[in-house]
């Protein structure tokens, strides 16, 4: 476990508290823990809280291999002074580690983000996915009702819920409709976070939200897919992609704008739900268009149909109406979906140049080397 003795920069709303380390000074800057740091949302959020003047923990899990990239740029070492960036290590499958990192944080506001997160996936390990994307919301409350302290909780919900929409758009009152072992694990663990609202009082929001992707984005989902492909067929690194269901229509938002509006619900007089989401909705096809229109190519020459990407039940159809978030939070979307696809494909395009780059410099020393040994 890191120590928590490093002063904080910039002082968010004063309170006293009690830690693992005794009693702490009275002004002192708000402490929040990011289970998911690591991850997409997770990066942005982290970056959010630190120029709030939080102080920021974050869960990882082991790894044979690094897996901080996107929060790499954050990184304090943790010997200086005034370090406001913790890692510590913990599982949302491991209670015990839980309770020990709440034990000795005792942060005022929980962010959980962390879950197996793709749809698709769900359906090959949906045990797995229950555990950590269902069961672990309830471990993670649990830890916190043993450590017997107050923080404000914030639960990953998401637009996977209404499935098979009956009602377009969906609003907070839509019922749920959930299409795969991910969108149930998550229905677990949306009631179970109400209930500890209602049962113990706590102040804890259910953020139900729509598609929101980056330049941050994981590769395998699908608009980072096609950013990646489509900038390294620009280059000349690859010719097809290979997809699955382009007739699949999607809520498209920017990652910054969502996890603001994350924040915003823990920072309100009153725990709640909310839909957040941008109101419009494209087809993966209108992606695949605008992302190859951009760079001048035609998708048509490069996109196949591989079946292995269709899933065994689709969400066919997901619009948010994000109006009582606009109207309680005042939070709105900044960034179209042009905007959108128009931002990653720029990123991307730089990553497939490097990418180019690299591999002449390989080739370049392949050949070298080659002549060497003549
Ligand atoms: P993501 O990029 O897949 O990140 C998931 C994070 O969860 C990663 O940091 C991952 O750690 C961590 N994690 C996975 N299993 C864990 C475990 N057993 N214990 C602790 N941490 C674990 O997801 P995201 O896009 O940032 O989404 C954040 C959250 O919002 C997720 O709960 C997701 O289901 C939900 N959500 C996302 C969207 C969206 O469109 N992005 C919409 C609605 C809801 P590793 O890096 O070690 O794998
Ligand atoms: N991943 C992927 N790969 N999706 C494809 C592909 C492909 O090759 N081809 C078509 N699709 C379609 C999927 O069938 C789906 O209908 C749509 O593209 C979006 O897929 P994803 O980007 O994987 O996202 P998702 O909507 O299934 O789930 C994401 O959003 C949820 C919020 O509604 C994830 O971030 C979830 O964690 C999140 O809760």
């Amino acid at each position: 476990m890191v120590s928590k003795t490093s002063p904080p920069q910039k002082v968010g709303p004063v309170r006293g508290r009690r830690d693992g380390f005794g009693k702490r000074p009275v002004y002192m800057a708000k402490t929040a823990l990011i289970s998911g740091i690591t991850g997409q949302d997770g990066s942005f959020l982290a970056e959010l809280l630190l120029d709030k003047g939080y102080d920021v923990y974050g869960i990882i899990r082991r790894s044979s291999s690094f897996n901080t990239d996107r929060i790499d740029h954050l990184y304090q070492d943790p010997h200086e002074k005034g370090t406001r960036l913790h890692l510590v290590y913990g599982d949302l499958n491991d209670s015990s580690s839980l309770n020990t990192i709440l034990r000795q944080i005792h942060p005022d506001e929980i962010y959980n983000l962390g879950a197996q997160s793709h749809v698709r996936v769900s359906f090959d390990i949906p045990e797995y996915t229950g555990e950590v994307t269902g069961l672990g919301t309830v471990r993670l409350l649990e830890a916190v009702r043993e450590a017997g302290i107050r923080p404000k909780f914030y639960q990953a919900s998401s637009s996977e819920l209404y499935g098979k929409a009956v009602e377009t758009p969906q609003t907070e009152t839509t019922p749920f409709h959930p299409r795969s072992p991910y969108a149930c694990a998550k229905a677990y663990a949306y009631y179970i976070t109400l209930n500890y609202r209602e049962s113990y009082d706590m102040f804890a929001c259910n953020g139900i939200l729509f598609n929101h992707e980056s330049e941050r984005r994981g590769e395998t989902f699908v608009s980072r897919k096609i950013t990646r492909a489509a900038t390294r067929i620009k280059v000349g690194l690859q010719e097809k992609l290979y997809m699955g269901n382009l007739d699949a229509q999607r809520d498209w938002g920017y990652a910054r704008d969502y996890v603001e509006a994350m924040w915003m619900m823990l920072n309100t007089d009153r725990a709640d739900d909310y839909v957040i989401a941008t109101g419009e909705t494209h087809s993966v096809r209108e992606f695949i268009e605008r992302a190859f229109g951009y760079l001048d190519l035609d998708w048509q020459e490069h996109v196949e149909i591989d079946p292995k990407y269709f899933r065994p039940a689709e969400v066919d159809f997901l619009r948010g109406d994000a109006s009582k978030a606009r109207r309680e939070l005042g939070w709105e979307p900044t960034v179209s979906f042009d905007r959108l696809v128009k931002l990653m494909v720029d990123h991307d395009l730089q990553l497939a140049k490097q990418e180019t780059e690299a591999t002449e410099m390989q080739h370049v020393a392949v050949a070298k080397a080659r002549w060497e040994s003549l």
